[in-house]
């Protein structure tokens, strides 16, 4: 379980988040979901410990404020930050080989475990990852995360600039990680999608969560969307 209680972040003066408040179970997918600017990044770099926060980050009943990135992956704890960062003159496989963690052995997910998750990667295992797709660079990200076996990932616009059909298949993708009982946080723009996969949404909105619910309470609100989402 993340219990994330009052954390507060910023950058310099300008504070960002004012006291987020929520939690996430194994097997969870929960969105995070907000205007542009509302904070969605800055919460999940706050858990991922990469700008400083105040508050309380656990994780499976470890504390994470205060300890740095690579304590917190090895605590369990998987980031795909925005922009799918691989490397493109590495093959797909070669990519997947540097997300594995120093004397660890995947247990869970073995590269041909990887590979059936994600067939389209398979494929291409040999394939320089520049010229890939968006949409399988993005599972690629995904991928390379996995290997270090985390519990939960924290996972930013994965579907950004993505053609509707990819965006649906790493939709997809995320789902089959919450079947396999990670606890997924997932920072979305489109709201489609939110509704479609997760079984919780939360509002950020001042810094703050304004709603938890799930995807049906959501719908029930144009209230809520009109004020924390819509431009
Ligand atoms: N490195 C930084 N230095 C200063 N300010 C920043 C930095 N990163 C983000 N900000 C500011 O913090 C606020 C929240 O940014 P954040 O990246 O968390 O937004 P977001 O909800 O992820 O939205 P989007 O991804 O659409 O930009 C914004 O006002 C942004 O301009
Ligand atoms: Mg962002």
């Amino acid at each position: 379980m993340l219990c994330v209680g009052d954390l507060r972040a910023g950058y310099g003066r300008s504070r960002v988040l004012h006291g987020v408040d929520f939690g996430l179970r194994a097997g969870e997918l929960v969105a995070l979901l907000g205007r542009n600017g509302a904070g969605r990044s800055t919460t999940l770099k706050a858990i991922m410990g990469l700008v400083p926060a105040q508050g309380a980050v656990t994780w499976q009943g470890q504390a994470l404020l205060g300890r740095k990135p690579f304590e917190i992956a090895r605590a369990g704890v998987g980031y795909v930050p925005e922009g799918r960062e691989v490397f493109p003159t590495l093959t797909v496989r070669q990519n997947l080989e540097l997300g594995r963690k120093r004397g660890r052995v995947p247990q869970r997910w073995t590269m041909p475990r990887l590979f059936e998750l994600f067939p389209q990667l398979a494929k291409r295992r040999d394939t320089a990852a520049g010229v890939l797709s968006g949409g399988e660079q993005q599972m690629l990200a995904l991928a390379r995360t996995l290997i270090g076996e985390p519990g939960l990932v924290l996972v930013d616009e994965p579907t950004e600039g993505l053609a509707p059909r990819l965006v649906e298949q790493v939709g997809q993708c995320l789902v089959e990680l919450r079947r396999a009982g990670l606890a997924v946080l997932l920072v979305e723009q489109k709201l489609a999608i939110a509704l479609e996969i997760a079984d919780r949404c939360l509002l950020l909105g001042h810094g703050r969560i304004v709603f938890d619910g799930t995807p049906a309470q959501l719908r029930e609100r144009p209230d809520l969307r009109r004020e924390w989402l819509e431009v």
